[in-house]
């Protein structure tokens, strides 16, 4: 590792934890301030890092933090992608330590938004100083971090479309991904996309005591769940029709490939605590969370679920259902297919509604680019051995519009991993996960500089 960077370790890690302290919930307008004081924070923090023309860049939500280092037009731009927002902290007493609380313990970072993507995020910030201190920087370099990533990214794709100058570059930078395990380094080269929406079925216009009427009228609780579980077949295939029509399938030398990246069904249920696993007939693991689309309910909700028993049958039952899509798939495409199929499997004595929420697209990045190339050099230097490429289950929705609006692809050098438990309880971040990704993020511009002459 390079000196300055040993010699800044605790820095290093103390100035992530104080960003970790902030409660930057995008989705919660309880932390408004919050998430504006994140903003400042990562500002201040690039600015003193060496970046020219630090600026937040006001949207209709929450601001996008700006900032550039140009050392010579004609040398190659990277834009570096990530997000300062996080999930909420729910349910906080699954917490071990509080969540805007960061304490290390045992090697790892614990907080929300250890890994998504504060701790991810701000290894560029780390590794742009690094860079900036030693007077190793060959290329030039645009910021461009936000705080809606969690809740969809609608503003920043307002704001892609508009500035499509101040963003110009040559390639996008992301970690805001993962990796296989820290002995075996991977790069992702593919994010599905994502429709989320929102069902409300309705039934009496009001609830009603359950002894009275039940039987005899439609309980909407019981009709949603129904119709939900008539969205999977039997070998958990989705039914709603046209579903898979844009579904680019794999050959069998790619999923070949892909099988070769390693995989231990027993650690997967063990690491779950599952006594079985469950998916798409004729898909491994592998395929079933990653080249496959799925629908899944998030939250469900109605009636009476307060102490006790209360016999009643609701007026109104819920549910927040995503779909995780693959190319060809659309999320406007496949929105409008679910909409169409809800309505038509409710039976007449519901009333049913269907609200889109927000989509992204999918996205598949090349592994025959120059940058991939470079950070393909760069992980295999720190990590003794190469990466391989793997696709990704989750989502980052402005990818896909970084290579349409922009004609950008992207790299992905995550340095999470799956037992950081993002989104969950107890997120956490390996040390060594940040300290190698500070370690890492120069080697790949140095090689990204190199090899585009
Ligand atoms: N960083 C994640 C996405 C991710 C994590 C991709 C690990 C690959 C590996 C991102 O912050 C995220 O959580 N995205 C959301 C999508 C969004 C529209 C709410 C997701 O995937 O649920
Ligand atoms: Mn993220
Ligand atoms: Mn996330």
């Amino acid at each position: 590792m390079n000196n300055y960077i040993s010699e800044n370790k605790d820095r290093f890690l103390n100035e992530l934890l104080d960003m970790l302290r902030i409660p930057s919930v995008s989705a919660d307008p309880k932390f408004k301030q919050d998430v504006l004081r994140t903003a400042e924070f990562v500002k201040e923090r690039l600015s003193e890092a060496g970046t020219d023309k630090v600026e937040l860049c006001e949207t209709a939500g929450y601001p996008i933090v700006y900032g550039e280092k140009i050392i010579d037009p004609s040398l190659p731009t990277v834009l570096v992608y990530g997000h300062y927002d996080v999930q909420p902290a729910d349910p906080y007493e699954l917490w071990n330590s509080p969540p805007f609380e960061p304490v290390i313990k045992d090697g790892k970072i614990y907080a929300r938004g250890a890994c998504d993507d504060k701790g991810q995020m701000y290894m560029h910030v780390k590794a742009f100083e690094v860079m900036m201190r030693n007077n190793t920087l060959p290329c030039n370099v645009k910021f461009m971090i936000e705080g809606e990533e969690e809740v969809g990214s609608s503003n920043l794709a307002t704001f892609v479309k508009s500035n499509k100058e101040k963003l110009a570059a040559d390639v996008i930078l992301i970690s805001d991904t993962g990796m296989l395990a820290n002995d075996t380094p991977s790069i992702t080269t593919g994010l599905r996309g994502m429709s989320y929406l929102e069902v409300e079925v309705t039934g009496p216009n009001r609830d009603l005591h359950s002894g009275l009427y039940g039987g005899a009228v439609a309980n909407p609780i019981n009709i949603l769940c129904q119709m939900i579980a008539s969205m999977h077949d039997e070998n958990n295939h989705i039914t709603i029709p046209g579903f898979y029509d844009n579904v680019v399938e794999l050959s069998e030398e790619e999923r070949a490939e892909m099988a070769r990246a390693p995989f231990s069904l027993e650690k997967y249920k063990k690491a779950l605590d599952l006594s079985d696993i469950h998916g798409e007939e004729g898909y491994t693991t592998m395929e079933r969370n990653s080249i496959r689309p799925t629908l899944d309910v998030n939250g469900i909700w109605g009636g009476y679920i307060g102490e006790g028993a209360k016999t009643v049958i609701p007026s109104k039952a819920f549910a927040k259902i995503s779909m995780r899509l693959v190319p060809d798939q659309t999320s406007e495409e496949i929105t409008e297919k679910f909409t169409r199929h809800f309505e038509s499997i409710a039976p007449a004595s519901v009333k049913v509604l269907v609200k889109p929420h927000h989509g992204g697209e999918p996205v598949v990045t090349p592994t025959d680019s120059v940058a991939y190339k470079a950070a393909s050099r760069a992980y295999e230097e720190t990590f003794g051995v190469k990466p391989i490429p793997v696709r990704s289950g989750g989502s980052i929705p402005i990818v896909a519009m970084f290579k349409s609006e922009l004609g950008l692809d992207s790299v992905l050098m995550g340095f999470g991993l799956d037992s950081d438990a993002i989104h969950s309880p107890n997120e956490s971040f390996g040390v060594f996960n940040y300290m190698k990704g500070i370690e890492t993020i120069p080697l790949f511009y140095k090689y990204y500089a190199e090899m585009s002459r």
